[in-house]
């Protein structure tokens, strides 16, 4: 396994260094009214008013009813798990193939996530979360990984068959949709976040949850905010001066600094017209390039139903017709100086922390628990996610940031096909 990661070629994290725009780039506007921010010292989301500005923003571009700002898209996933009532004693299905922290969050919070396969479209098979169903289940995490939308009516569907809650992990999918409402509303809760690599970052760190359910929310905004009692009144500050007891829940703090507020709300304004306007762009240039391209087993196309954001461009290589693969390829690219990527982590369970099951504390907690766990479930080991497997093996992606310019997509198409033609099985 360690060896097989080696052998990819990780050249993505060095895009300046091979000639291509970096990424992230901030909106010039930020510089000046960060400074602004640090200079009044108000800079914490109870002081100033950036961070609240920030949420209504959220809320009024993505139609949601309450927008809760975090510190990142972990935090996010823990608030909207946690405040879904998801704790010990409850199993969540979250697809294999993700970041580790679609799962993470779900021991965050207490309970036990459990491996579901993914399609071809890189998203959680909603044929085979059926079959992971115990009467411990309490919920999905669906991830639109890449930023390529999940298959939403028939996980909902699942999910109202079995009285489950479905979180959207929405953290590589800014501005994705699906029949038309932004990706986060189609499920109970949806996690976003603005790391670094993301569409676009507040700073390094950021995230936000949003929801359509008041209740839901405002739990949320309490899980956040070392859980007091946000109902009583919106500032933390001036309830403490008024009541000798705030705390109606065990919550955490998660709050976002002002200054990352200031550059989320700053990246917001451009968000639709220049960077999602770019990715929308590039990523038809690379459908029209690849498709129908022998070599090239499936792109990441967008369908009427389900409106794909773009955060990279997952491509799967047909290795039946080719003598070299997904690593190969990654290679021959980086020879060339073009960045690109091999696929991460198809198979979270792999993880020494689930196989070896080093939870919290001396117990081990929740993996060794005979009280909160099945046993059966944590069986990790015996887990298998045969298409996420086969993913690792087949599966490179693009980047389409928005930073770059169209001969950078040229750049790219360029070389994919010249990699491809050289090494077409004969
Ligand atoms: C699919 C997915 N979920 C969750 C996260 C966690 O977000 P963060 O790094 O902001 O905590 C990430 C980001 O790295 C991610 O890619």
């Amino acid at each position: 396994m360690a060896q097989e990661k080696e052998d990819l070629v990780m050249n993505g994290a060095g895009i300046a260094e091979l000639g291509f725009p970096m990424w992230p780039q901030f909106n010039p506007d930020s510089y000046i009214d960060v400074a602004e921010c640090l200079r009044s010292g108000k800079v914490n989301y109870w002081t100033g008013n950036k961070g609240m500005e920030f949420e209504r923003m959220f809320c009024e571009w993505t139609g949601a009813k309450m927008a809760i700002s975090c510190t990142n898209g972990t935090a996010a996933l823990h608030i909207g798990i946690s405040s879904l009532g998801i704790g010990p004693g409850d199993e969540v299905i979250v697809p294999s193939y993700t970041f580790i922290a679609s799962s993470f969050a779900v021991v965050q919070a207490g309970a036990i996530p459990v491996f579901c396969d993914v399609t071809d479209d890189h998203t959680i098979d909603p044929a085979k979360i059926e079959e992971l169903i115990t009467p411990r289940t309490k919920g999905i995490v669906c991830v639109h990984l890449y930023g390529v939308v999940c298959d939403m009516d028939q996980i909902l569907a699942v999910a109202k068959k079995h009285n489950l809650k479905v979180i959207e992990d929405c953290a590589q999918a800014i501005g994705a949709k699906y029949k038309g409402k932004y990706v986060g509303l189609i499920g109970d809760v949806g996690c976003y976040s603005f790391c670094q690599s993301k569409h676009f970052t507040t700073g390094g760190e950021g995230g936000m949850v949003i929801t359509n359910d008041e209740d839901l929310g405002w739990e949320c905004r309490s899980f956040r905010d070392h859980g007091y009692d946000v109902r009583q009144r919106m500032n933390m500050l001036a309830l403490e001066e008024k009541l000798p007891y705030i705390h109606r829940r065990v919550g955490f703090n998660y709050r976002m600094t002002e200054m990352q507020s200031i550059i989320g709300i700053n990246e917001l304004k451009r968000f639709e017209c220049w960077n999602l306007a770019r990715r929308l762009r590039y990523a038809k240039m690379y459908d029209q390039a690849f498709g129908g391209l022998k070599g090239i087993k499936k792109l990441p196309l967008s369908t009427p139903d389900r409106q794909n954001s773009y955060w990279w461009y997952p491509i799967i290589l047909d290795l039946d017709a080719l003598d070299i693969d997904a690593a190969g390829m990654c290679k021959a690219l980086a020879a060339r100086k073009i960045p690109c990527y091999g696929i991460l982590w198809p198979e979270s369970y792999l993880e020494s922390a689930y196989v070896d099951h080093v939870g919290f504390g001396s117990a081990n907690f929740p993996f060794n628990s005979s009280e909160y766990t099945d046993p059966a479930s944590v069986q990790y080991d015996k887990v298998k996610c045969p298409k996420a497997h086969a993913l690792r093996a087949c599966t490179f992606s693009l980047f389409l940031h928005p930073s770059w310019e169209e001969v950078h997509i040229n750049a790219c198409i360029d070389a994919v096909k010249a990699v491809l033609s050289e090494h077409m099985k004969k």
